[in-house]
């Protein structure tokens, strides 16, 4: 099998679960224990805050450690609302969000919070000029993400941030979570106050992530308890996981910047050998895509029926974010981009990793053109 589901998930690198196994073994202590296993499991979270710090190019200490992306981004934004409501209560996000952020926003409107979603153009990119006209006296949060999860859509998170540095009690929230080890990002020079990580997407565990949450803001902890992680965030840590994480992060700077620029280079190959292929339409911005991602549409085919005849060739792909899965309803964000239910219903997500090769790629091509050539005359016989 041939997995090109990266986005979803990747598979774990085996020296990471190396790292998690023996965390189990060996630090098994309470990092809040006085004795000497709860000191010892105390320096492996400060190594691993102190290589997640360097890595994100902040203080240790604006480092809390989350169960992953869908806890950061939900701590972000309720924290921010629930801290923030007297000032004001309208929050500016935009209408591609994972559901992590939009039913995040959804639901704070239940709570009397009004919020505007942002329109995207057809590359699924928001506009600077949108959001500085979307700007209230009673704006307290913007939550744009970094890279979209189903089109690759990098976003304009600099000029954001630029802009936003003249609304300084405007905070400004990142969804990061497809873009770390894919692309640089710039905390302090883009002005963000607060960014979500998870650790699943770069081939570390599962359940772990980071929501950066810079010096002296203070939020609402969504979980309140033992006071872990300076208090806004209570739980026993998952020390074999945040170990593991650290791990994944080292593997990541040793990568270096070669591999992104690598990862561009196959789907480099799948944009312009899917694009032969008759009827495909790639959805995917030609420019300002993140390196990992390549989305296509055959417009009149089902996306479900692709995605099998592909596993029956050993291709593993996606239909849209597998996060949100429900049967035979277009994809949100690939119809706010294409306003086009055909090409949102048709569309597969092919998302690379540091396991694939250039050769995968091109065979994966002459897959997918068979797999059509031989589903359309299917579809012409039902027309
Ligand atoms: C952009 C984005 N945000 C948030 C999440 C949720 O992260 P997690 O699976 O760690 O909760 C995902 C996962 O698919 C994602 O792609």
């Amino acid at each position: 099998m041939i997995y090109l589901d990266n986005s979803a998930t990747t598979r774990p690198h085996p020296q990471v679960v190396e790292v998690v196994k023996r965390a189990m073994e060996t630090y098994y202590g309470n990092p809040s224990s006085l004795h000497q296993k709860g000191l010892e499991a105390e320096n492996i979270l400060k190594q691993a805050r102190a290589v997640a710090a360097r890595f994100l190019g902040c203080k240790p200490s604006e480092i809390i450690f989350t169960s992953g992306g869908t806890e950061s981004n939900n701590a972000a934004i309720k924290g921010v609302a629930m801290q923030f409501q007297s000032r004001g209560r309208h929050i500016i996000t935009t209408s591609v969000e994972h559901p992590a952020v939009y039913d995040v926003c959804k639901q704070l409107e239940e709570f009397g919070f009004s919020v505007t979603y942002l329109p995207v153009d057809s590359a699924g990119r928001v506009s600077v000029e949108d959001l500085k006209r979307a700007i209230r006296p009673d704006t307290i949060l913007v939550s744009v993400m970094h890279v979209n999860n189903e089109l690759g859509t990098v976003q304009p998170i600099a000029e954001i941030g630029a802009l936003l540095k003249q609304h300084p009690k405007i905070l400004f929230h990142v969804d990061a979570v497809q873009s770390v080890g894919k692309l640089p990002i710039r905390l302090k020079e883009w002005g963000i106050d607060l960014l979500s990580v998870s650790a699943h997407k770069f081939y570390g565990p599962r359940g772990v992530g980071i929501l950066y949450k810079r010096e002296g803001l203070i939020l609402q902890p969504l979980l309140m308890g033992g006071g872990q992680e300076g208090g806004f965030r209570s739980g026993t840590e998952n020390l074999p996981a945040i170990a593991g994480m650290a791990k994944a992060i080292r593997l990541l700077e040793e990568m270096g910047p070669e591999e992104p620029a690598r990862l561009a280079s196959i789907t480099q190959v799948l944009r312009q050998g899917l694009a032969e292929i008759p009827g495909c339409v790639v959805n995917t911005p030609s420019e300002g895509a993140a390196p990992h991602i390549v989305n296509v549409s055959f417009p009149g085919m089902k996306a479900e029926v692709l995605l099998h005849a592909l596993e029956e060739r050993g291709y593993l792909v996606s239909t849209k974010s597998a996060c949100s899965s429900k049967a035979n309803e277009p994809s949100r964000v690939l119809m706010a981009a294409l306003q086009d239910r055909e090409r949102a219903l048709s569309a597969i997500r092919i998302s690379v990793g540091r396991e694939n090769t250039i050769e995968e790629a091109r065979a994966f091509v002459a897959a997918a053109s068979e797999c059509v050539a031989s589903i359309r005359p299917h579809m012409k016989a039902k027309a």
